[in-house]
Order: structure tokens, then sequence, then C-alpha cells
């Protein structure tokens, strides 16, 4: 089973068939990481990441998903320390990084960067954050994880909190949830809502895009909470980023008015937005995020490396 395209650069390259398929794929690569065997299914492939900018969980799951499918993986362990401090050019790295490995994963602080990227690259390449662009990875394993806990993507209230203005992740998940939602609840404070573009696409496709702060008010009608990081790099001062910082907190205190099956999401790294208490509760679903991070990665290796 492959895809359409060469290259996943957003979640737009996808048709909704094909998401179903990767999730599918990726609940079946589950076998292979309880077999703790590797499979041979991408035996002497390379995946090469590059990433300029910070990341744990993306890189890793990448590298672990290449491992188990029996592939390796390069990565220029510092890109400060590569060509790119004497002045290469991303086009220049990417023609290089080709001739290394089969398909390339990049996350790089620009926006359109994965973009460019897959117009001068031969081998596949995979998004895994452009700036305050796109994220279509994550979008995919939230999506994998809301399926798996609720056993299904139609029809649930979901609501994204946070800096829905920076945060990449909520970019690529608000096209992708309303495939399946015809509603979607915006809670962001003052000056980080979700860009009026991506707000009017929805609309304009005919979903109910609700923005609104008061999260106490909606949460009992929840089904999943998605909360995301104050976006602090992408600040143009600190001053701007102390404004709102710590603005809100999910809490036990809060939660007690909530569907007994809410599920609460977060990409992660988290600051201070979810409480650690929050952890034990069995609303808590970002430790299983990081588990559906490796199964979806290693389907979407497989589609892009077989077609
Ligand atoms: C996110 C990112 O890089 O956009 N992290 C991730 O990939 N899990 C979220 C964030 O940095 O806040």
């Amino acid at each position: 089973m492959s895809l359409s395209v060469k290259d996943l650069i957003s979640i737009a390259d996808l048709s909704t068939k094909e998401i179903m398929t990767i999730l599918d794929q990726a609940d079946e690569m589950e076998k292979i990481v309880q077999s703790k065997k590797p499979s041979k299914r991408l035996a002497g492939r390379i995946l090469a990441t590059l990433f300029y900018e910070p990341s744990t969980r993306t890189r890793l799951s990448f590298e672990s998903a290449m491992t188990r499918l029996g592939g390796s993986s390069i990565s220029v362990a510092d890109v400060g320390a590569s060509s790119v401090a004497k002045g290469e050019s991303l086009a220049d790295t990417i023609r290089t990084v080709e001739n290394y490995a089969d398909i390339i994963v990049i996350r790089h602080p620009q926006e359109g960067s994965a973009q460019w990227a897959s117009e001068v690259a031969k081998v596949p390449i995979i998004n895994a954050g452009d700036g305050t662009g796109r994220h279509p990875t994550q979008t995919l394993l939230d999506l994998s994880t809301i399926r798996r806990s609720q056993g299904r993507l139609d029809n649930l209230n979901i609501a994204m909190l946070g800096d829905l203005r920076f945060g990449r992740t909520v970019h690529s998940l608000s096209y992708a949830i309303t495939r399946f939602t015809d509603r979607l609840y915006c809670i962001a404070p003052n000056g980080l809502e979700l860009p009026t573009e991506i707000v009017g696409d929805l609309r304009e496709q005919g979903k109910e895009v609700i923005e609104t702060t008061n999260l106490q008010e909606i949460l009992p009608k929840l089904d999943v909470l998605y909360v995301t990081r104050i976006q602090k790099e992408r600040f143009p001062t600190p001053t701007d980023y102390e404004k709102v910082r710590g603005i809100y907190q999910i809490d036990k205190t809060l939660l007690q008015h909530v569907k007994p099956t809410l599920d609460i999401l977060h990409p992660l790294p988290r600051v201070d937005e979810i409480s650690p208490e929050v952890d034990a509760t069995p609303y808590a679903r970002y430790f299983a995020q990081m588990f559906h991070g490796v199964l979806v990665r290693m389907a979407i290796l497989t589609m892009l490396l077989e077609a």
C-alpha cells in the first residue's frame, strides 16, 4: 500500500482514505513492535534526519521506527557544526544528503522549508515541522491515539487549547480533524488565536469554528482536549512571552465535571500547561501519543519507501 504523493509535507497531501490507511497500517505495525524482533521490511534502506530545531520525540521516534523496520538512520548531530554554519543553502544540503539516504525527515524554522526541500530532492521528504507552518506526522499520531481511545474519529467534540497562532501541530490538526467532525472549539489567549486563514478555510468548508476563552463552560461536553505549549521561541521579545506565560493550567480541580471518557492530548514538550497531577488520571493520553508516534512513523516510512 503506497501513497499517491512522493513526499509528506502537509495533511492536504493526503486523501481521507489515505489517512485511514496510514492509521490502519500503524495498527498493524504494533505486531512488529510487540514481537521485539525487527522486521526486514525496510532492510538496506537509510533514513536521514535533518533537524535545524530542537526535537526529542519526533527525531527519536523516526529513528526507532526505521530500526524496527530493519533499516538504518543517519543524522547531523549538530546542524550548527555542519556546512550550514559555513553558509550552505538548504538546497545544497538536500542535494548532498540525498546521496546518503533514501528518505529525508526535516525540521526547519522557516515555514515552507520542507516544501522547498521536496522540490529539489529526488528522494521523499517528510516534514517534521516547518516553523509555525505544519507538522503532519504529529497530526497522524494524534488521530491514531484518538481513534484507539475513542473508537472513532467522527462526531467527537474536540477543543484545542493554547498557542493556536504559532503552534504548528494545531494547524495540521485543525485541517485533519475537521475531515471527521463538523465543529471545532478553539481556546487561545488573546493574540494567540488560530490564524484567520485557517479559520476562514474551515468555515468555507462549512465547519463550525467556535472561538472562546471560557474553557470551564465547554469542558463538560468535550471528548478530546488538545493542550499545547505557548511557543516561547516564536515570540518577538521575551516581554511578549511573559504576558501570556502560564495563562492556563489544567489541573485535577478543573477536571471535576468532565466526561469519564475525556482524552487529554498534548504533543509535548509541556511547560506548565498540564499539571503533573493529571498524569495519573484516566484522561491523560499524552504518553500513549508517543507510542503511536512510532507506529504511525513506521507506517509512513513503509508507504513512502515501498512506493
Ligand atoms: C511539537 C513541535 O515541535 O511542534 N513537538 C513535537 O513534535 N512533539 C510541539 C511543541 O514544540 O510545542
